[in-house]
C-alpha cells in the first residue's frame, strides 16, 4: 500500500559522490532500489569530482546534487534541518598519494576536518531530545583505505586488529579521520561503521591513479611511467563490488565495527602495466594504428615515490563472516571491463584530461626521469 511504502524510504547523504568510487556507489543504488531511496549527493567539486560521472542518474527524481564543502558546517546544518536524512556514506576526500606527498595541508584540511564537521552535524541532528541517546535507524559510514595499516612485507595480511601505521600524508590524514569516526562511537555512542578497502578500479576513475593513467598514456602514445622496479603490490577491487560491499556493511554491519573489504586480488604494478598493454592493443579495432604502437617498449621506469609502501593485502575474512559479503568479480574480467569503459568514453576522457591536467602530470613526473 502506498502508506507503507513510502514509510520506507530512506534518505542517504553521500558526500565525494561526483568521484569515483562515489559516482559509483550512487549509479549501482539507484540501480538496485529505485524509488525505494533518496540520494542527496554532496561535493565541492575538487579536479577529481565530475558530474559527468553522474549523467545516467541525474534525472532521477529521487537523486539530487547540492554543490558544498564538508568543512562548511553552516550548509551542513542546513540540510540536516531540511532533510530527514538517515545514513552518511562518506566518501569525499582527498585521495591521491602522489598529490599528498606535494600538498599535504589540504589533505589535513579535508580529510580530517571535513570528517569533524560532518560527525558534529550528523550527531546534532540525529541526537534524541535527551541529547545522550541516538533516533533510531541513523547510520555514518565512513569510508577508508587498507593503506591506515602502512606496508605489508613479503608475507601476512591487513586484518582489522592490525595496529595503525600510515605513512604517506594522504594515509595519515584517513587513519586521523578513522580514529575521530571511532571516537565518536567511543565517546557518544553515536552510530557508526568505517570500512577500509583495497585500490578499487573500474569506470569514472580519475587518470592520475596507476589503471586510469596507464589506459590513457598508451592510448595517447606516451611513455607508462612505472615507480621503482614495479615490484610494489597492490590488492585490487572492482569498484562495484566495493560499491555492494558499502551498501551491506550500512545494512547489516555491527554499530563501531571496522570492516576490511578486499578481493584476494594481489599484483605487482609492473604486471597491471603489462596485463593492461596485452589486453589494450587486443581491445582495440583491428584498423587502429595504435595497436601497432602500445607494446612494452612504452615502459619506463622512473624514480620511487617518496616512502613507497612495498604491499597491501586484506583479509577480508571479517566482512565475508559477519555480513555475508565476498567480492564477485575477477581481475581478468574487471580489467576487460574497465578498459572496454574507457575505450567507449574517450570523450570522457579527453574532457578530464584537458585543462590543469596536463599542468598537473608535467610537474609531478618531469623530474622523475
Ligand atoms: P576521488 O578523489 O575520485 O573523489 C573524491 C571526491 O570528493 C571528489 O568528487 C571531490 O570533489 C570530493 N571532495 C573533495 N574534497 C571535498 C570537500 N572538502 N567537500 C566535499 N567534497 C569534496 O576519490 P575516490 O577514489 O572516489 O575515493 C573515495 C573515498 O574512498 C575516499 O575517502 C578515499 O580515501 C577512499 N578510498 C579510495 C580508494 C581508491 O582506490 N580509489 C581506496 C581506498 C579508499
Ligand atoms: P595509485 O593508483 O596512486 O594508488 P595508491 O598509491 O593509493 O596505492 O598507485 C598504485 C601503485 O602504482 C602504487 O604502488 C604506485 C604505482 N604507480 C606507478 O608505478 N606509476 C604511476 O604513474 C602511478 C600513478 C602509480
Amino acid at each position: 500500500m502506498t502508506l507503507g511504502r513510502l514509510a520506507i524510504i530512506k534518505t542517504y547523504f553521500v558526500t565525494g559522490g561526483a568521484g569515483f568510487i562515489g559516482s559509483n556507489f550512487i549509479g549501482y543504488m539507484l540501480e538496485k532500489y529505485g524509488e525505494e531511496i533518496k540520494i542527496i549527493n554532496y561535493d565541492i567539486l575538487t579536479y577529481a569530482g565530475n558530474l559527468e560521472n553522474l549523467c545516467g542518474v541525474e534525472t532521477c527524481s529521487n537523486y539530487s546534487f547540492i554543490k558544498g564543502d564538508i568543512c562548511d558546517k553552516d550548509l551542513l546544518t542546513t540540510i540536516f534541518k531540511e532533510n530527514e536524512i538517515d545514513y552518511v556514506i562518506h566518501f569525499a576526500a582527498e585521495s591521491h598519494v602522489d598529490r599528498s606527498i606535494i600538498d599535504p595541508e589540504v589533505f589535513v584540511k579535508t580529510n580530517v576536518l571535513g570528517t569533524a564537521s560532518l560527525l558534529n552535524v550528523a550527531k546534532a541532528s540525529w541526537l534524541n531530545e535527551d541529547k545522550e541517546t541516538f533516533k533510531a535507524g541513523k547510520k555514518f559510514v565512513h569510508v577508508s583505505t587498507d593503506e591506515v595499516y602502512g606496508s605489508l612485507g613479503e608475507t601476512g595480511f591487513f586484518t582489522e586488529e592490525t595496529p595503525l601505521d600510515a605513512h604517506s600524508p594522504y594515509s595519515a590524514s584517513k587513519a586521523a579521520s578513522d580514529l575521530l569516526v571511532k571516537a565518536y562511537f567511543d565517546t557518544y555512542k553515536m552510530p557508526i561503521n568505517i570500512t577500509r578497502c583495497s585500490n578499487n578500479y573500474g569506470a569514472f576513475q580519475f587518470p592520475e591513479k596507476l589503471i586510469p593513467l596507464i589506459i590513457n598514456n598508451a592510448l595517447t602514445g606516451k611513455k607508462l611511467p612505472v615507480y621503482g622496479k614495479g615490484l610494489n603490490v597492490r590488492d585490487w577491487l572492482y569498484v562495484k563490488d566495493h560499491a555492494k560491499a558499502i551498501d551491506m556493511v550500512n545494512q547489516k554491519g555491527k554499530l563501531g565495527e571496522v570492516y576490511n573489504i578486499g578481493g584476494h586480488n594481489e599484483k605487482t604494478n609492473i604486471d597491471i602495466v603489462k596485463i593492461i598493454i596485452n589486453k589494450l592493443a587486443a581491445m582495440l579495432p583491428q584498423n587502429d594504428a595504435r595497436r601497432e604502437k602500445i607494446t612494452e617498449d612504452l615502459i619506463t621506469f622512473v624514480t620511487d615515490r617518496k616512502g613507497h609502501d612495498l604491499r597491501y593485502a586484506i583479509d577480508p575474512s571479517k566482512i565475508k563472516k559477519e555480513i555475508g559479503w565476498e567480492p564477485e568479480t575477477m581481475f581478468d574480467e574487471g580489467i576487460e571491463l574497465t578498459i572496454k569503459w574507457y575505450l567507449d568514453n574517450a570523450k570522457w576522457l579527453k574532457n578530464v584530461t584537458t585543462g590543469d591536467y596536463s599542468n598537473y602530470y608535467d610537474q609531478l613526473y618531469k623530474n622523475r626521469g
